[in-house]
């Protein structure tokens, strides 16, 4: 089939198997802390991610002309603390951080913060912040930030920083590609926006020494600055304002409200800054050449999650009127070409995973069909990134695998558990779930099925022009 060109595309598929893994373990337990007689599925840990999520927020704004930021309870008390132009949040569902406004020092090498009172003693206070944006990653140190009693016991400084700085740490889940988006860049776009690239950016557990180059485009964007690596750095490197840690809004979003700075940011500035990052040309969808049909990308994988019939799919996308690219995952990829291919489409196309992520790349208006595998992995799939997709502008299409349509029914037999019992698989926990519907299962679509979740997309389409 001539349209048929195999192309390459990066996901980061280094840590794909952690990432969903953690964010549900770490649900799972906090769920069973506060709620002894939880039933575990994934759909409950879920929805009750999106209560705690949705929660009012209570402003508490500091005084004073130097605003530092809004601070958003979630859900009853919380030990937010502010003194001395210094709010720093280690009760939050996902995120600990800490803003501070004043003389502000930081020793990589000791994985220390110092705040500076302004004169005579203050109440001295310590907070432990772990410096990626979801606390459940273990793997990831704290910073002790201590707010010093006596301005005399601050270590002097070596290095003199005139712009604010955010620091903020690698490793956790980083290094696959939605966690690189949803963990890392996106919050430092949040955190950073309201400086216009005057900041500078702190980087500690620098574990994957090819991740800031990686992202250098997006990151370019963000702060005319070379990126500090604190990791063992011996300066006391001082600061009239630090952000320090990334708050993460929700698994992969916004909360307007949130961003500091007073901005109304969403979804869409982000990936905006993104197309503007990596000079990709569309921001709508369907070609502005006349006669030409509107553009769909097929993503199949190649180890697991595959797609069995994915010619006929192809065909099948061809016949609705799209021109038909199937694309593979790749390593190699740079990601300003692989989002250049990406938002070359207006249609992406593929199985729950984490190359969904392209969904950034696409121009604002195009859709998005997630593949969702059989098994109860509806709302995981819609959580990571199908909401993200409508919050970007995108059309957002989900095709729900039926059991006939899983390789699980040939390979497992009707009487298996996991088959008759998806819920006793959840609650025996991630690994297990994850080997079943994850690894060991592929899909062949049904095809008038799929005929329509294309004509739906194609419709959308059509309604736009
Ligand atoms: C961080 O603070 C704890 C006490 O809260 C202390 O035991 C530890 O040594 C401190 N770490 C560093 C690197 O200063
Ligand atoms: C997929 O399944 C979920 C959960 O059963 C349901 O809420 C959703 O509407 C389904 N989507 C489609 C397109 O059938």
């Amino acid at each position: 089939m001539k349209s048929l060109v195999q192309s390459h595309i990066n996901v980061g598929v280094i840590a794909g198997v952690l990432f969903v893994l953690l964010t549900y373990l770490v649900v799972s337990q906090q769920t069973a802390i506060s709620r002894p007689n939880v039933v575990t599925t994934v759909a409950q840990w879920l929805s009750n991610k999106q209560q705690i999520g949705g929660g009012p927020g209570e402003k508490v704004v500091t005084t004073g002309e130097q605003q530092i930021a809004d601070k958003q309870l979630i859900q009853g008390p919380s030990k937010t603390e502010k003194a001395n132009k210094v709010v720093c949040s280690t009760e939050e569902r996902l995120s600990d951080y800490c803003e501070v406004d004043g003389d502000v020092r930081v020793n990589g090498k000791a994985w220390s913060v110092d705040i500076v009172p302004p004169s005579g003693w203050s109440e001295r206070r310590e907070w432990k912040i772990r410096p990626y944006s979801r606390r459940s990653a273990a793997n990831v140190d704290r910073l002790n930030v201590t707010q010093l009693q006596d301005p005399a016991a601050a270590p002097p400084c070596t290095v003199t920083h005139h712009v604010p700085g955010v620091v903020f740490a690698l490793g956790g889940y980083s290094g696959n590609a939605f966690h690189d988006h949803a963990d890392v860049l996106l919050p430092l776009f949040l955190a950073s926006l309201r400086y216009g690239r005057e900041v500078q950016f702190l980087v500690i557990n620098r574990v994957q020494p090819w991740w800031l180059g990686k992202y250098r485009l997006a990151l370019r964007r963000l702060s005319r600055y070379d990126v500090v690596n604190l990791d063992g750095d011996a300066h006391v490197r001082c600061f009239p304002h630090l952000t320090v840690g990334l708050r993460l809004h929700k698994d992969f979003g916004v909360v307007p409200e949130w961003v500091p700075g007073k901005r109304r940011v969403s979804m869409p500035d982000f990936t905006r800054f993104l197309r503007e990052a990596y000079a990709l040309p569309r921001g709508a969808p369907v070609s502005r050449e006349p006669g030409k049909r509107p553009r769909l990308m097929l993503i199949q994988r190649q180890r697991s999650r595959r797609f069995l019939n994915g010619e006929e799919m192809a065909r099948a996308a061809e016949a609705a009127g799209f021109e038909v690219v199937v694309t593979e995952l790749m390593l190699d990829a740079a990601v300003d070409e692989q989002a250049r291919v990406v938002n070359s489409f207006d249609v992406m196309v593929g199985i729950h995973g984490a190359g969904m992520t392209n969904e950034v790349f696409l121009p604002p208006g195009g859709v998005l069909i997630q593949v969702v595998p059989w098994g109860k992995l509806d709302l995981m799939a819609r959580i990571e990134y199908g909401e993200p997709a409508t919050d970007m502008g995108l059309k957002y299409l989900c095709y729900n695998v039926t059991l006939e349509e899983s390789s699980l029914l040939e390979l497992l037999g009707r009487d298996h558990p996991a088959i008759k019992d998806p819920d006793s698989v959840h609650r025996s926990g991630w690994a297990a779930m994850y080997d079943i519907y994850m690894t060991k299962q592929d899909v062949r679509l049904d095809i008038t099925r799929f005929a329509l979740t294309l004509a739906e997309a194609m419709d959308h389409l059509r309604r736009l022009q």
